[in-house]
């Protein structure tokens, strides 16, 4: 449990120039808001594509396009606290 609030990751450099950090920040009774420098892979170490600058990553379990939101959780009741 995050405590509502946000992970940021510190600052870092690749190749001379900054990198935004990433933060992950629990969205109330919803899914991880996933921003910044970030690679998502699957299980197998695949990579996931990504469409967005932003991504929701599903913790009520119930989602049908895992690791991502689709918005299922306000439909089943999901509750964060
Ligand atoms: S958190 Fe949105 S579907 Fe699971």
């Amino acid at each position: 449990m995050l405590g509502g609030r946000s992970l940021v990751a510190p600052r870092w450099r690749r190749e001379g120039h900054v990198v935004n950090p990433t933060t992950i920040t629990p969205y109330p009774n919803g899914p991880l808001l996933v921003r910044g420098a970030f690679a998502l892979q699957d299980e197998d170490g695949e990579p996931v594509p990504r469409h967005r600058r932003t991504i929701a990553l599903c913790r009520c379990g119930l989602s049908s396009i895992k690791p991502l939101c689709d918005g299922t959780h306000k439909a089943a009741g999901f509750r964060t606290d």
